[in-house]
């Protein structure tokens, strides 16, 4: 039996159960990443083909967006049946390649699932809406007589929906959803739909999957006079599907999407028996705060409040996904600030927040991208690349919804970016060719070829970051600086010390670092390997040009 054909050992992963701890992971679409079949549309066989340049990132881990049947009226997070693969995809054949070839390269797979709710096509909802009130069919989600039963509970896609509740006329009854209109939310009180959940997750994990995002999951279960988010029925919920999923499959991790503020994030994670993963939302915004601030306070405050989490639990942070930049985890006068400074255009700003990527949010300056970056690779947690920020892939925002943040993956200058061969306008969604970020320009061949192109400088940090294991499983202490536009904090794992050290200012400047315990260490800068002047007794004394950074390797000197 070949390597493609057998499932691999978590030993010969390389990993062990802590695995997602060292995980680098690569956020895409198979919709927008490669057409291999010519018909305009991403498919699972041409994702395959791109595994090694995948694999070339520095990434060991995908996280695939929602592949399943699905009318893809919120863009396949409406799914019509859970355990199939939507056909322009591919077959749930192609998907175990898929997943085989990355398992053959050492790449862990991670899917999204959408647990909350599903599309009103799905057969469940056919069925419920037909089915006698109150049977076990109509019990699959939450009805109501009227349309005031959980008041309390906010809207989230303000933009769209006026109303959780929608009136269904072939069940003459209204019908509960934390989102679209069309994406009615599943009942789990019902102990049928938590074995439904069950099955599916089931289904894919015997197709060798190593995990699930969980989506939007502090909405599970709602509850009279709350604001029906994370209950604790919810919580006992997730304890359950954990536990069960574990007596067969002890490997699989859990990445909770409950954007939340980080104390009850924290509460996914339970005493290290529920979600394994969970998104730290609101210190993503803050790095943008402290950038365009020019201050290191937002990013250290947050992390200061983010109580220490269970041994085997691990936070995933961020700078942008497929979603609006969320600004749901600031305050009112911050997110204003924000909005004025990143999406002065109007038509930026979606829901609470800003659907844009990475480099134009910061007018291309490779600087701040960088630091950026330098940021996400070396903050506590396992770091999440959106697919395309790696070379800087610009935005439209004339398309509709979060749709210009999703457009084709730039391969190279050839026609529709080597993305597909189909006629341009039968693509998925268009590529982008505006004069400033068109895909002549920014594209991963180009930036192959260039030794100084953002491409190839992530690959290299994600090498250093691989070397040392402080990054992914260290401590995290901060150290004092005498000016606020520096962050500086200690990365510590056994004998491994880093110094992160960053300047947040567009100004040159000078500013001493205290490290107070490590007088006659010897930094050595990572990337070059250059030797800098010992550590003394006083405050180290550090320079920076606009927006730079260091990481330096803490030696003991003799
Ligand atoms: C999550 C997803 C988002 C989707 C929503 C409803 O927030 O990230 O893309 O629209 O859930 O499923």
């Amino acid at each position: 039996m070949s390597l493609h054909e057998r499932r691999l050992t978590d030993h010969e992963l390389g990993g062990n159960t802590l695995w997602y701890k060292d995980a680098v992971i690569y956020q895409l679409h198979i919709k927008s990443f490669l057409d291999a079949d010519g018909d305009g549309i991403g498919d699972l066989s041409g994702l395959t083909r791109k595994l090694d340049y995948i694999s070339s990132l520095g990434i060991n881990t995908i996280w695939l967006m929602p592949f399943y049947p699905s009318p893809r009226r919120d863009d396949g997070y409406d799914i019509s049946n859970y355990k199939d693969v939507s056909p322009e995809y591919g077959s749930v054949e192609d998907f175990q390649t898929f997943v085989n070839a990355a398992h053959a390269r050492k790449i862990r797979v991670v899917i999204e699932l959408v647990v909350n709710h599903t599309s009103d096509e799905h057969p469940w909802f056919q069925r419920a809406r037909r089915a006698r009130a109150g049977s076990p069919e109509r019990d699959y989600y939450v009805w109501s007589d009227t349309d005031d039963k959980f008041a309390e509970t906010r809207i989230i896609f303000v933009d769209t929906e006026k109303s959780n509740w929608s009136w269904d006329p072939v069940a003459k009854s209204y019908y509960w959803h934390r989102f679209y209109s069309h994406q009615p939310d599943l009942n789990y009180r019902n102990p049928e739909v938590v074995e439904e959940l069950l099955s599916i997750m089931n289904f894919w994990l015997d197709k060798d999957v190593d995990g699930f995002r969980l989506d939007a999951i502090p909405h599970l279960v709602e509850r009279e006079h709350t604001d029906s988010e994370n209950l604790p029925e919810t919580h006992a919920l997730l304890k359950h599907i954990r536990a069960r999923l574990e007596e067969r499959h002890p490997d699989v991790i859990l990445l909770a999407e409950a954007n939340l503020w980080q104390e009850e994030a924290r509460e996914y994670f339970g005493d290290g028996d529920e979600c394994h993963m969970a998104f730290h939302f609101p210190l993503m915004p803050r790095m943008f705060m402290a950038l365009a601030k020019q201050n290191a306070r937002p990013i250290k405050t947050i992390l200061r409040q983010t109580n220490s989490i269970p041994d085997e639990c691990q936070w995933a942070i961020f700078l942008r996904n497929h979603d609006e930049l969320t600004l749901e985890m600031v305050s009112e006068a911050e997110r204003n600030f924000l909005w004025e400074t990143y999406a002065a255009d109007k038509r930026a700003r979606l829901n609470l927040g800003i659907r844009r990527r990475l480099s134009p949010l910061m007018d291309q300056d490779r600087r701040r991208i960088e630091l950026l970056h330098m940021l996400l690779f070396s903050l506590p947690g396992s770091p999440v690349l959106y697919y395309g920020d790696e070379i800087g892939m610009g935005d439209n925002t004339d398309l509709g919804d979060r749709d210009g943040v999703r457009t084709p993956m730039q391969w190279s200058d050839d026609r529709n970016a080597g993305f597909s061969n189909a006629a341009p306008h039968k693509l998925a969604l268009p590529v982008i060719d505006d004069p400033q970020f068109s895909y002549a320009a920014i594209n991963v061949a180009a930036q192959d070829n260039d030794p100084h192109s953002l491409l190839n400088w992530i690959r290299q940090m994600l090498a250093l970051r691989r070397r040392h294991r402080a990054f992914a499983r260290g401590a995290m202490r901060f150290a004092k600086t005498d000016d606020d536009r520096v962050i500086a904090y200690l990365r510590t794992c056994g004998e491994d010390v880093i110094l992160c050290a960053a300047n947040l200012s567009s100004v040159s400047l000078a500013a001493k670092i205290s490290l107070p315990k490590l007088a006659d260490y010897v930094p050595i800068e990572l990337a070059g390997g250059t030797t800098f002047p010992v550590i003394g007794r006083d405050s180290y004394p550090l320079t920076f040009q606009p927006y730079a950074y260091f990481w330096l390797k803490l030696t003991k000197a003799g």
